[in-house]
């Protein structure tokens, strides 16, 4: 790190080398592209933005790109065998392909990556339409993972060239989700170091919270988890690491069934938990289910707060306390046939922590669906 830090010549301050402003979107590998835009419409009240396929000069893929708030989620699917998108799907099924981040300069930052060591996936490349002009450049992270760099400031179009907008006339309303809070990825058996390293000294990112297997082990699912932050804390991205319990981890059934390592979750930010959860419950959305007795000492571990504690345990939201304040959080079931990715719901109120206080009831409730998989 020392040696490719940049100092600034004036301040002797040192320099982001990789600013980024934020997640641009997150692309999906599915076996069935138009389905899974269906679900995330229906359920999760994603909005129709764009879409490329043979009609807009795609031959090999299908892509569907939804938006809520600053939320851009696309879905993709090859239409043929034999090409890296459906060896995507068929060894890892549905899965997270692309963590897009947005950034000014999306040829240095492919430069400055890579020469820190990063592996190559796509070199930089300026794509035109009568909208402007986007660049893209990308490396791989962990797995088959992708972090694509997007320059987006000269275009004007609804996602980017090769697309066109979709406007269906299906179009069920937004659930009030606003923002990529997190993406935590799963990694093998020691390989979290590894990986804490690449986003240190690849991406200039900084380890700021770590959890080892006393603060994440029930009696069975442990797991080691180190969150990584970019410079101005607009990207966070958890690493989690399996631990040795008892039984299998939750990380192992993971990587057995993804075939590898990979995004594990997406925590989405609503700023109304209460609110986007019963409507996301009453689209089909299914959750963990928390014991009731969670909320019989809630107020003591963390204090008073704003909501009702009723509707929260009607719904089954964890509440937990640090310093700056509390945050909500629930959990979706996987949302594929295999036990992979699953989403979060979060509502920060000044809290800037992940939820500590609620690992253990998180995790026997993930326990109790390993079981009923027989994973346990
Ligand atoms: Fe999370």
């Amino acid at each position: 790190m020392s040696t490719l830090a940049i100092r600034d010549s004036r301040t002797n301050k040192q320099v982001d080398f990789l600013p980024l402003l934020g997640t641009d979107y997150i692309e999906f590998y599915t076996g069935n592209a138009k389905q899974a835009a269906h679900y995330y419409q229906s359920a999760f009240g994603f909005q129709p933005l764009a879409y490329a396929g043979p009609e807009t000069g795609m031959k090999d893929k299908v892509s569907y790109a939804l938006k809520q708030n600053k939320l851009v989620f696309v879905f993709t699917t090859a239409l043929r065998t034999g090409n890296s998108i459906a060896d995507h799907v068929y060894l890892h099924g549905d899965g997270i392909k692309i963590l897009a981040l947005r950034v000014d300069d999306a040829v240095s930052a492919w430069e400055e990556t890579m020469k820190r060591g990063a592996k190559n996936y796509s070199e930089p490349v300026t794509l035109h339409d009568e909208s402007g002009e986007l660049t893209l450049s990308g490396i791989y992270t962990y797995g088959e993972t992708v972090h694509l760099f997007v320059d987006r400031n000269n275009y004007k179009g609804a996602f980017m060239p090769g697309y066109r907008p979709w406007k269906p006339y299906y179009n069920p309303s937004e659930t009030g989700l606003q923002y990529v809070d997190h993406c935590v990825g799963n990694v093998g058996w020691n390989r979290m170091e590894p990986w804490v390293n690449f986003y240190e000294e690849v991406m200039g990112f900084r380890n700021i919270i770590s959890f080892d297997d006393k603060d994440i082990s029930t009696e069975y699912s442990a797991l080691m988890s180190k969150v990584m932050s970019n410079g101005n804390g607009y990207v966070k991205f958890p690493i989690n690491e399996p631990a040795e319990g008892k039984k299998k981890s939750q990380v192992e059934e993971y990587l057995d069934y993804y075939n590898g390592e990979g995004v594990q979750h997406v925590a989405m930010g609503t700023n109304n938990i209460v609110e986007t959860v019963t409507l996301l419950r009453e689209r089909g959305v299914e959750f963990l289910q928390i014991p009731s007795s969670y909320y019989d000492d809630l107020l003591d571990r963390v204090g008073k707060i704003d909501e009702d504690i009723t509707p929260l345990k009607n719904l089954g939201i964890l509440v937990d306390r640090d310093d700056e304040g509390y945050l909500l959080q629930i959990f979706t079931k996987p949302v594929e046939d295999r036990p992979t990715l699953f989403f979060e719901i979060i509502q920060r109120k000044g809290a800037k922590s992940f939820g500590k206080g609620n690992f253990k009831a998180l995790f026997e409730a993930i326990e109790r669906e390993q079981e009923l998989r027989g994973n346990l």
